[in-house]
């Protein structure tokens, strides 16, 4: 095949199948880490018990690899208005649970699911649900499945899904059909 037929037939295909190779490309998000060889599976599971009482109560205690440290700062930091609550803890836990967040933050970790997290994003993103990787994982699920589903209610409702996540896991294999 020459240059112009590939060219032609590369155009023929965008036609056809609707896709582009740019688009694919932008869906599956390729990650390039400066690790990644060794990394871990998922991310690290939650491990200091404070955190997981004073960020545990009204949403599953995320684990501290699905947001950078900047995010984790902004967020520790903006407690008082938090998402339309006023979250209320005391010093003490205040600084053990920051300490225990930035340590873990994605970026500072070798964990695979920290890794793509932190993939394309900008800014300080305040949710794990609007990170450019999260979206892409996501973006698929029927609205019928989250919100419509009182089991669910909410995609940064993890656990609903991903029966595994607070050990971590988030593969097909660890469970994401949302409970009934
Ligand atoms: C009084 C209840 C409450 C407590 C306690 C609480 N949160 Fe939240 N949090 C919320 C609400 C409400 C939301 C927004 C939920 C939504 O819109 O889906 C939220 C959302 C979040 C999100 C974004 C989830 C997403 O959509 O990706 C993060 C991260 C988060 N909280 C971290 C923390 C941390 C860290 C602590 C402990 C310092 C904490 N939360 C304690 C109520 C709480
Ligand atoms: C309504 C159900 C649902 C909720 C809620 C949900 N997920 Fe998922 N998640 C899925 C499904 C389904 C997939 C598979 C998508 C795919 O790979 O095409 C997935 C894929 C993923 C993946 C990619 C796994 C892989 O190996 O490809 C990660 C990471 C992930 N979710 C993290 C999270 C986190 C973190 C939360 C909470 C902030 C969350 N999910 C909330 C259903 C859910």
């Amino acid at each position: 095949m020459n240059y112009a037929t590939a060219i032609a037939s590369a155009a023929l295909l965008v036609i056809t199948t609707g896709f582009s190779t740019t688009l694919l490309a932008d869906k599956e998000e390729p990650v390039s880490t400066p690790w990644g060889v060794h990394s871990k599976p998922g991310v690290a599971p939650v491990t200091e018990e404070s955190y997981r009482k004073e960020c545990g109560s009204c949403h599953m205690a995320y684990p501290p690899g699905l947001l950078p440290a900047h995010s984790w700062e902004r967020l520790m930091t903006t407690l008082h208005e938090h998402f339309g609550e006023n979250v209320k803890i005391s010093r003490k836990s205040w600084k053990t649970i920051t300490n225990y967040l930035l340590n873990g933050a994605a970026g500072r970790v070798d964990y695979t699911v920290s890794n793509q997290m932190i993939h394309n994003i900008k800014g300080i993103p305040m949710r794990i649900t609007e990170l450019p990787y999260f979206r892409n994982k996501h973006q698929e699920i029927p609205a019928q499945q989250v919100t419509g589903n009182p089991e669910v209610r909410s995609l940064g409702n993890c656990i609903a899904c991903h029966t595994q996540a607070e050990k971590g896991l988030f593969t097909e294999e660890s469970g994401q059909s949302p409970a009934e």
